[in-house]
């Protein structure tokens, strides 16, 4: 039961800006809550800032019609009006990165295909260069790629919630991930994806869920096998796309005994995935042996990136900048082992004054004995304002009060 219901102010720098192209703000998708008054650029049900169920229509009979007679209109059209256009987004709120943080596909606009600009120079006539100007900015990406990229870094600030449960697919029935069904349900609304392998997607996952699915791709050892690096992929693209996947994600083990394989895996799984507009996470694993300092992660994620990973989950370490400045493409900082909640908010907050886009968090939220509060605070950094105290007060509040 919720029974926070007044606003934290949390809300503050998190809400939206009215629309400037004359739409309405429940026509542009914008969510509102009434208790905190204010609205927001969301997909999730609840209000971040107190919980209350947010309203997606206007409350007035006239406003409804209106939202009606535009919602009627043919789908395509619906669908430009709705594809978000990178450029016209307000900034990344803060905590701010030291160093810009890198907006999805900015990098492979200059250098992996020159569509975007092969079609504003061939174009000839007025109106058409007039309807490119009005086209969504896919930053140099196919419009499926770009996005589903979108739907895991969100455009609007740029920032990346993912919630990580894939743990099993190596470790079999992790300590509190035993029933997949139960720990992801509560968890669902308040992430921007879930991170997951296909069979925990296909028995614990509810198919009406509008959350991205990040799905794992590669495995094949496991904790008491002989080595853990020894990984291939498992999972065709094929049935990643029936399973509606918004991206893959696969390990790299650089500098392991199985490097080249997991390397080469990567390299072929990007040519494949891209093929039908599916980006690529690659995962720079340490397994058992290898260490987690700026000199290897950034080894590791550069050569992730060379590959054409579109997006790279990496460990926060000292130094974490000069990770995220040598890697051209989006970091994701993964939690690591279960550590105190408010060490684990300040890991959050550094990973993205690092530049890091966000983190794909598992065992420090589900092992919390608060996942809902954890998860709402590491939330309140990611796409709020709070630093890890204010966010950790936020959790001993909602832990209390839930
Ligand atoms: C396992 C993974 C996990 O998804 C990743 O480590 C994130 O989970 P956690 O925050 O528990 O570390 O990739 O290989």
């Amino acid at each position: 039961m919720r029974s926070v219901l007044e606003c934290k102010q949390l809300c503050d720098d998190s809400k939206a800006s009215k629309p400037n192209d004359g739409r309405g703000r429940y026509e542009a998708g914008q969510r509102r809550c009434n208790t905190c008054g204010v609205f927001f650029d969301t997909a999730n049900m609840h209000c971040q800032c107190c919980g209350t169920k947010l309203r997606t229509k206007p409350r007035s009979k006239a406003g409804k019609e209106r939202l009606a007679t535009i919602n009627s209109r043919p789908a395509a059209t619906a669908a430009e009006a709705a594809a978000p256009n990178p450029a016209e987004t307000r900034p990344a709120p803060a905590p701010k990165p030291k160093r810009g943080a890198k907006t999805p596909g900015s990098r492979p606009q200059k250098s992996r295909d020159g569509n975007a600009t092969a079609t504003t120079t061939t174009t000839t006539t007025a109106a058409k260069s007039a309807a490119a100007a009005r086209g969504p900015n896919l930053g140099g990406m196919d419009w499926g790629l770009a996005n589903r990229m979108a739907s895991i870094i969100r455009p609007e600030d740029n920032r990346a919630l993912m919630l990580a449960v894939d743990h099993g697919y190596f470790l079999g029935p992790t300590e509190r991930l035993e029933e997949p069904d139960r720990v992801i349900a509560p968890l669902l609304e308040y992430c921007d994806s879930l991170m997951l392998t296909r069979g925990v997607q296909r028995t614990s996952v509810p198919p009406a869920t509008r959350t991205p699915m990040v799905l794992r791709v590669s495995g094949g050892s496991s904790i008491i096998g002989e080595d853990l690096s020894r990984e291939d992929v498992t999972v065709s693209v094929q049935d990643a796309i029936r399973l509606n996947a918004s991206a893959l994600a696969l390990s790299i083990f650089v500098g392991s005994k199985y490097e080249y394989q997991t390397i080469a895996n990567l390299g072929r799984l990007v040519g494949q995935a891209q093929e039908y507009g599916i980006p690529v996470l690659a995962v720079t694993a340490v397994g058992k042996e290898l260490g987690k300092d700026a000199r290897y992660l950034s080894l590791a994620c550069r050569i992730a990136a060379e590959q054409g990973a579109h997006i790279v989950k990496t460990y926060y370490c000292e130094d974490f900048e000069k990770v995220t400045r040598s890697c051209p493409v989006p970091i994701i900082v993964a939690g690591g082992k279960k550590i105190p909640e408010r060490d684990a908010l300040e890991l959050t907050y550094n990973s993205i004054r690092g530049g890091a886009v966000g983190v794909d968090m598992g065992r420090n939220i589900w092992q919390s004995d608060h996942p809902v509060a954890m998860i709402r605070a590491v939330r309140s950094i990611v796409h709020g304002t709070n630093d890890a105290d204010k966010a950790y007060r936020m959790y001993l509040d909602l832990a209390k009060s839930g």
